[in-house]
């Protein structure tokens, strides 16, 4: 859906923006574990400023390409956030609850700004009302795997975005391994 040099001139783009909407500050980059780690670890690099970083981990699908609908906190920040400006690090946008969760949790815990980056955002999926104040990429109503995003903990190495097909979904119920990633 995606290839590498599409994300990469993206991240670059984004980091450029957030650098200037952030000069002379030092926010906090949160990253939602685990499936924003590597566009963090990108985004941070095509930033001018100076960042810190945290991460959180809350609930996922585990091996459904559904929500589940809760969510719960499964790893806090190390660090307090009192006082600061935070960038939460998300890898996609679906229903909106994850982010919706995670800006009500750390919003109790009176930072002075939060702002919300995702790298991919399926719109048409929304359930909840929540404002991503930077987007990557739209995208369409498909479940998605690479640069970070997994199926069942898998694919998360492919350097592309790209679209699982019901055969793979298949194959990894049956327990098979799947079909080669691409
Ligand atoms: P939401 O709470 O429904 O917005 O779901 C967001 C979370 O679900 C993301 O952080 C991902 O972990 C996961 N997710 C949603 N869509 C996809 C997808 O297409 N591929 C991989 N993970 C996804
Ligand atoms: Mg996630």
């Amino acid at each position: 859906m995606i290839d590498e040099s599409k994300l990469a001139d993206r991240v670059q783009e984004l980091g450029e923006e957030l650098s200037r909407d952030y000069l002379g500050r030092t926010p906090i980059l949160i990253g939602i574990l685990k499936g924003s780690a590597i566009f963090l670890a990108d985004l941070i690099r095509a930033m001018s400023i100076d960042c810190e970083i945290d991460f959180i981990s809350i609930s996922s699908y585990g091996n459904r390409t559904t929500s589940s609908g809760s969510v719960q906190l499964l790893k806090d920040l190390d660090r307090d956030v009192f006082g600061r400006d935070v960038i939460v690090i998300e890898d996609i946008v679906d229903s909106g609850r994850s982010l919706s969760y995670i800006r009500k949790n750390l919003a109790a815990r009176g930072p002075a700004s939060i702002s919300i980056v995702a790298l991919l955002d399926k719109k048409d999926r929304r359930e909840t009302q929540i404002f991503v104040d930077y987007v990557g990429f739209d995208i369409p109503d498909a479940f998605v795997v690479g640069y970070g995003l997994d199926y069942a903990e898998r694919y998360r190495g492919l350097p592309h975005v790209a679209v699982l097909s019901d055969e793979d979904l298949i194959d990894s119920a049956e327990g098979n391994g799947g079909a080669s990633p691409g």
